[in-house]
């Protein structure tokens, strides 16, 4: 079956696409408003592009109006917020946080989350996230529709004590239980996995030939 998304109106996109490209990670972002109060929000187009510089991008699009929403009117004034990865733990706070409620009530206060300073941006991050980026608003691109795509460079990284071996940085997976976002209000766990091993074009030449030499680590090249 073929589709045009020209034929489709933005609920019936949304509706197909954020259905197939799952699951998506959760960034609950922290940001300040004018008035000094604390909003937290999730949002799930959210990925990481890159590690040097290291990027993320956020879609926030606009309520019915349009109206910004907090979290984009926030950093379009600060240029800065923080991401907070989503666990298995926060996954009911996280959504609690999703509420439209007006910008002068904290969500942070609402769910009952505590607030730890940042080392290089003004919003704190939240201690109950298993891990924490501190970021830069980059820029900010508007393509159309009154979205907002936020480019944010991460400054600093926090995870939580006992999920990563700090030599290698190696993360625990018996620890480490982020959730991801399938469609509507459905979620999966990661702790489902399986293993393939990258190879080099010489390596797949060389098991081709028969001599089964074998896979190399992965990586973004
Ligand atoms: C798991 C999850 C993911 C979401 N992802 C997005 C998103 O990527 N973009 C968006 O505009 N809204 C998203 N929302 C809705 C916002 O969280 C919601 O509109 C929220 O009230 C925005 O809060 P704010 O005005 O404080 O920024 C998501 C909601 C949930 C529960």
């Amino acid at each position: 079956m073929q589709i045009r998304l020209a034929d489709l109106d933005r609920i019936r996109r949304y509706k197909l696409l954020t259905a197939l490209v799952v699951p998506r990670p959760i960034a609950l972002v922290t940001s300040v408003g004018p008035e000094g109060v604390v909003n937290a929000a999730p949002y799930s187009f959210f990925n990481l592009f890159s590690q040097d510089p290291a990027l993320v991008v956020l879609g926030i699009e606009r309520r019915e109006g349009p109206v910004q929403k907090d979290t984009g009117r926030n950093i379009e004034a600060t240029a800065e917020f923080v991401v907070n990865l989503v666990d298995e733990d926060l996954a009911e706070r996280m959504n609690l946080c999703a509420v439209d409620f007006p910008p002068e009530i904290s969500e942070v206060e609402i769910a009952g989350l505590t607030i730890l300073p940042s080392t290089t941006v003004r919003p704190g991050r939240l201690a109950e996230a298993p891990a924490a980026l501190e970021c830069k608003k980059l820029v900010t691109l508007l393509p159309g529709g009154g979205r907002e795509l936020v480019v944010g460079e991460i400054l600093a990284v926090h995870v939580r004590d006992g999920l990563i071996e700090p030599a290698t940085l190696r993360l625990d997976l018996e620890r480490w239980r982020p959730v991801g976002r399938l469609f509507g209000n459905l979620y999966c766990r990661t702790r489902d996995r399986f293993e393939l091993v990258r190879m080099s074009y010489r390596s797949w030449l060389a098991e081709r030939a028969g001599s089964g030499a074998g896979g190399e680590p992965g990586g973004e090249r």
